[in-house]
């Protein structure tokens, strides 16, 4: 039987919440980079979400929306300052696009802990982590220099601010209810601050929130906990987590395995999605940044392994996310009983309605699958020797994809290439400040002339 014949990923699932998803394809998060201002969702966001709303995806999981406005992972996140100084009704606007077409939508929620290079503090206030212990962008010279006017020693959170990012966390959920949206999913990996405090390497803490493996789970158990008081009981809850940071004294499949069986003891999860790396080795963005020496099997997911590994220790519904591209490889995983969900990031940039090409069964299994691309120009930045530049160039590039629907309201181009895109955007600039370039010359000349002749 061919995988056309029989699909596991068209089949409906319901969470133990009781949300209804009509099939297993999700459209994982990407941070749009639409945010300015205010950070507040805007004209923009809700043009990008109405295309993946009429996609045919049984869930939309939405980029990372920052909780605490003065720790950001990019300037250009959705953010929330605090529960009274929101805007509801944007929130509204955004819940009710993404979902026009039925799809539930869930909000990936987050902190981007030691990893917030920059947010609305104060210059040169450094960023808050479970340890004082820097994110490293790498061992040349130059990524050491960066590092230090980019991503700084973090602050050793006290309690009392562990507790204020809770609260956060749980004010954020609360909204995104009032909203309208289906659930929140809390980022727990790639390096953010819940995930700083899972891993051995960045929480060095001897409290009750890093003294042994179990305790690291304690800022998780809280936010949890926290979440479900304000949220109702139909809401959905998820986490991210990561299977391995994919870094020398990080953490390992061992202990993640042992933190997926403790939230399932825990209680009020309804799903975990399964991702791994940090910035500092950006496994989530292909086998070819985890480190040669840690690479296995090449295959279609990265993580589906891990996933059926600890399939056994946990009952909570899993997703797993990075890499699938094909209907072949869906089918087969979810087939497998490795993952309940099969999470698709990048290439739905291109195609918003990759779901469509997925599940129809008059395609043969070899045309239904994602478009191939290479994006073109990356390789020059592949050569910085800086943690995550090649992979954030390759982010860069989807973004300007998002960009092309939400702001040019024009489609997805996979012909654009990064020096072509940098070229056309330095033009733009130079275009735009023409003017004041012209009204500087004039100023100067201006000058000259009453020196020569007046003085
Ligand atoms: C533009 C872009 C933005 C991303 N932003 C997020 C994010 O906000 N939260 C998150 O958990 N992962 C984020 N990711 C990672 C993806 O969710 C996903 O884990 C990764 O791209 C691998 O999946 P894929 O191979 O299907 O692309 C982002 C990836 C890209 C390309």
């Amino acid at each position: 039987m061919t995988s056309q014949d029989a699909m596991p990923i068209a089949e409906p699932f319901e969470l133990p919440c009781g949300l209804k998803i009509s099939n297993r394809i999700v459209k994982a998060a990407m941070e749009e980079s639409l945010g300015s201002g205010d950070n507040q969702p805007n004209e923009y966001i809700y043009r990008l979400y109405d295309r993946w709303a009429k996609g045919s995806y049984g869930l939309l999981l939405t980029g990372n929306v920052q909780v605490d406005e003065r720790y950001p992972g990019l300037m250009t996140d959705l953010m929330i300052s605090s529960k009274e100084k929101t805007d509801i009704e944007k929130w509204k606007r955004y819940a009710d696009a993404s979902q026009s077409h039925g799809t539930p939508t869930i909000v990936q929620i987050n902190h981007a802990g030691r990893q917030s290079p920059m947010g609305k503090r104060p210059f040169r206030q450094p960023p808050i982590a479970p340890s004082p212990i820097p994110m490293s962008m790498g061992d040349s010279f130059i990524a050491r220099a960066l590092q230090r006017i980019v991503m700084p020693e973090p602050k050793e959170m006290t309690v009392a601010q562990i507790e204020d990012v809770v609260q956060r966390f749980a004010d954020t959920a609360e909204i995104m209810a009032k909203a309208g949206f289906a659930g929140v999913e809390i980022h727990g990996s790639h390096g953010y601050l819940v995930s700083s405090f899972l891993s051995p390497k960045s929480n060095k803490r001897t409290d009750d929130y890093g003294s042994t493996p179990k305790a690291r789970m304690k800022f998780l158990f809280e936010i949890i906990d926290a979440i479900r008081a304000v949220v109702p009981r139909t809401f959905a809850v998820g986490v991210k987590l990561n299977s391995s940071d994919f870094s020398a004294g990080g953490l390992t499949e061992d202990e993640a395995r042992d933190q997926f069986r403790w939230i399932d003891e825990h209680g009020g999860i309804d799903f975990i999605e399964i991702s791994g790396g940090t910035y500092e080795s950006p496994a989530m963005a292909g086998t070819e940044y985890i480190p040669r020496s840690e690479r296995t099997r090449k295959r279609e997911a990265y993580f589906l392994e891990f996933a059926a590994k600890v399939r056994n220790t946990t009952t909570i519904p899993l997703i797993v996310t990075g890499g699938f591209r094909t209907r072949k490889g869906m089918n087969d995983a979810v087939r497998s009983n490795a993952c309940d969900f099969v999470g698709i990031a990048r290439p739905t940039c291109l195609q918003f309605n990759l779901p469509e090409i997925l599940l129809d069964k008059t395609l043969a299994d070899e045309h239904a699958r994602a478009i191939q691309y290479e994006i073109r120009g990356t390789q020059l930045f592949n050569l910085i020797p800086i943690n995550a530049v090649g992979s954030g160039v390759t982010t860069l590039w989807h973004n300007w994809q998002m960009h092309r629907v939400a702001i040019d309201n024009c489609e997805p181009d996979p012909s654009l290439t990064v020096h072509g895109k940098i070229l056309s955007t330095l033009l733009k600039l130079l275009k735009k400040s023409t003017p004041s370039i012209l009204m500087i010359f004039c100023v100067i000349f201006i000058s000259i002339f009453i020196k020569r002749v007046f003085l």
